[in-house]
């Protein structure tokens, strides 16, 4: 946004960054940097990618059946079972929390 550049409309822009960034409560504490890095090494979307093709992020369905954030973070649990990926549950709520940032956007 050009339009944050100019200092007087700085201050503007943060707070707006802010909202649009607004995260339910239980991912309130988590850790996106971790998400990310859970999510990239653990193959979810090389998976995903092979089911889908694009990259990937055509699995992710905000509009289907999961359609609340508690859900959205027991499906990564789920994942992480089936999966046996050895997640902890902070690791759960990050990669979680991520994928409601780029993807489902619940509130
Ligand atoms: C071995 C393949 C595979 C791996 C690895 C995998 N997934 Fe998936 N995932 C799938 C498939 C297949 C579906 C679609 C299931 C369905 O629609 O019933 C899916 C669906 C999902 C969904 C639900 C999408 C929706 O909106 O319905 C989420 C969330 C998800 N995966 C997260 C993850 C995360 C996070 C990881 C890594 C920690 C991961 N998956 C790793 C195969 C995989």
């Amino acid at each position: 946004m050009n339009i944050c550049r100019t200092s007087v409309l700085a201050g503007l822009c943060v707070l707006v960054a802010g909202w649009a960034h607004a995260q339910p409560a239980i991912f309130k504490d988590a850790d996106y940097k971790l998400g990310e890095k859970l999510i990239a090494d653990s193959k979810c979307v090389a998976c995903h990618v092979s089911k889908v093709g694009g990259d990937g992020s055509a699995i992710y369905k905000p509009q289907g059946r999961i359609n609340t954030a508690a859900f959205l973070r027991g499906m990564v649990e789920q994942c992480n079972t089936e999966l046996n990926l050895g997640m902890f549950p902070e690791d759960v709520s990050a990669v979680a929390a991520v994928l409601n940032r780029d993807h489902y956007k619940f509130k």
